[in-house]
Parts: C-alpha cells; sequence; structure tokens
C-alpha cells in the first residue's frame, strides 16, 4: 500500500520539521527525493545521508523561494537530475504571528512571498518536468490557520487561505493530467512555533485546544502526504486533508 518506488520527487523545505518527515516518509516508501533547503545546507546533507544510509537516492538543492529567479533554477536542477518529476510538495514556508500593528511592509511581503509565491513558483516550474511523468501529483502545504483564525499573523493566515484555493485552481486547470492536493496541518513541534512550545501556558492551551489532546509531530503529516502521492489516491484532486488532531471541532 502506497507505494512510491521509481517515483522521484522534489520536497521544497525538506532540511528540517515538517518537510524533513515527509522526505524521510516518501525515500521510505521507495521515492528518490530531491531535498529543497534556502540556508540550512548542513540540515538537506544530513537528510540526503540518512537516506542514503536505507538506500534511497537523494540529492540537495538551494533555492530562495521567495526569489522567482531561484526557484526556477531550483526546479530546474532538481527536474534535470533524474529528467522528469513524479511529485511535488511545496513544504517552504515561514511564520509570523505579529499583531496587525506590528507589521511592516518587509514582513508582510516576506511571508507572502515565501508561502504564497514560493508554493506557486515552485508547482508553475515544475509543470514542464511533472509532464513528462505517467502520473504525476503535487502536494501543497496550508494550516489550520488557513479556515480556522487565530489572533495574531494574519497575513500568514491569509496566506495558507490562499495556498488552499491555489490548490483547488490547480487541481481544476491541471486536470485530468496533474493531481493536486494539499495537507493542512495543526500546531506541530518544529523550530517554526519552539517559542510557543517551550512556554508552558502556550504549550498546555494548544494541547488542550486539540480534541485529541497533544501536539503533532513533523511524522503525524509525513503518512498523509505518501498517501496522496500514491496510486490508491488517483481519483482525488483538489482536496485539503486536515492533519490537526480535530482542532477545527473544538474552535
Ligand atoms: N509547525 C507547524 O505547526 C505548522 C502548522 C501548519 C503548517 N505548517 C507549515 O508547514 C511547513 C513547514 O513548517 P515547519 O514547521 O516544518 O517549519 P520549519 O521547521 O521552520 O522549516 C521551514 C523550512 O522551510 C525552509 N524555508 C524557510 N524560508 C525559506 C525560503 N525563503 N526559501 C526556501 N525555503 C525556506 C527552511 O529551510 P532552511 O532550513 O534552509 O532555513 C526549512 O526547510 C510550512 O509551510 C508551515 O507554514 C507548519
Amino acid at each position: 500500500m502506497f507505494d512510491l518506488g521509481g517515483q522521484i520527487v522534489l520536497v521544497t523545505g525538506a532540511s528540517r520539521g515538517i518537510g524533513r518527515a515527509i522526505a524521510l516518509e516518501l525515500g521510505r516508501a521507495g521515492a528518490e527525493i530531491a531535498v529543497h533547503y534556502h540556508v540550512n545546507r548542513p540540515g538537506a546533507e544530513s537528510l540526503c545521508a540518512e537516506l542514503g544510509r536505507i538506500g534511497v537516492t537523494a540529492k540537495a538543492f538551494a533555492a530562495d523561494v521567495g526569489s522567482w529567479e531561484e526557484t526556477a533554477r531550483m526546479v530546474r536542477a532538481a527536474g534535470d537530475w533524474r529528467g522528469r518529476l513524479d511529485g511535488v510538495v511545496t513544504c517552504a514556508g515561514i511564520f509570523r504571528g505579529d499583531d496587525t500593528e506590528g507589521i511592516g511592509a518587509k514582513d508582510f511581503e516576506s511571508v507572502v512571498r515565501t508561502d504564497l509565491e514560493g508554493s506557486f513558483r515552485t508547482i508553475q516550474c515544475a509543470l514542464p518536468y511533472l509532464r513528462k511523468s505517467v502520473r504525476p501529483s503535487v502536494v501543497t502545504v496550508s494550516s489550520v490557520l488557513a479556515g480556522h483564525p487565530a489572533i495574531g499573523g494574519a497575513p500568514y493566515q491569509a496566506a495558507k487561505a490562499g495556498i488552499e484555493q491555489m490548490t483547488r485552481a490547480l487541481a481544476l486547470e491541471l486536470a485530468p493530467r496533474i493531481r493536486v492536493n494539499a495537507v493542512a496541518p495543526g500546531f506541530i513541534r518544529t523550530d517554526m512555533n519552539r517559542t510557543a512550545h517551550e512556554n508552558p501556558r502556550t504549550r498546555e492551551a494548544i494541547a488542550k485546544a486539540t480534541p485529541l489532546g497533544r501536539w503533532g509531530e513533523p511524522a503525524d503529516v509525513a503518512p498523509a502526504v505518501r498517501y496522496l502521492l500514491s496510486l490508491e489516491a488517483d481519483w482525488i484532486t483538489g482536496l485539503v486533508l486536515g492533519i490537526d488532531g480535530g482542532i477545527p471541532m473544538s474552535r
């Protein structure tokens, strides 16, 4: 079940956190992995080494996905690596949780540029390589905050809501050849929300607000991405799959 043997998959933001767990899961399922990172080259290289130890071919590719030129170069290099892409997972992202009055033009722009434009541009540049695949598929990474607002970080929440509609729009436009789906994680223990997790008050509050009673781990998200990329999900497109411990029901 959910075998990805022979697939070549680009995972952005794979140097740490959720992207890293996704890359490992896809590798364990048999895929070769193009490991994207921004600045954390040691993270990307240690992931390639870890994948190598379980017999998975992997190669690291760098880019700031907020730059259209850099993203195009990176996707071209990743696509040329094996000559095609069967899967693309756009996980690279940044978070800012500031209140509205504390948000400057650069803060707003960097969140939307990295999270929303970065995901779009990656998929756009990957299309010629996905079209060379027999069964191509894309998974974007949204957030529970796209549809269930929290106080602070309005630009991030708007960017993630944009990712969800972009996912549906691309799913429609690229059907029937290329499937496009999204995962929308709840609160996952990564560098992104280290401050909230290290603060006992917010740590407890988030666990309490989650019907399944705990924070998520990156490994909670990865199997869903594996499923969405697999043959078993061959008739699923335009879906936003929440992986959130049930948070939407409690809000
Ligand atoms: N953690 C959560 O609770 C949560 C919840 C819902 C959704 N998400 C989403 O899940 C995704 C991964 O989050 P995470 O928690 O795993 O975050 P993380 O641990 O902070 O990792 C972020 C990843 O994105 C890359 N990245 C950051 N800025 C970039 C840029 N300008 N260009 C290219 N790559 C860049 C980083 O590369 P470097 O290592 O090279 O810096 C890293 O690989 C994000 O899209 C996030 O919005 C997270």
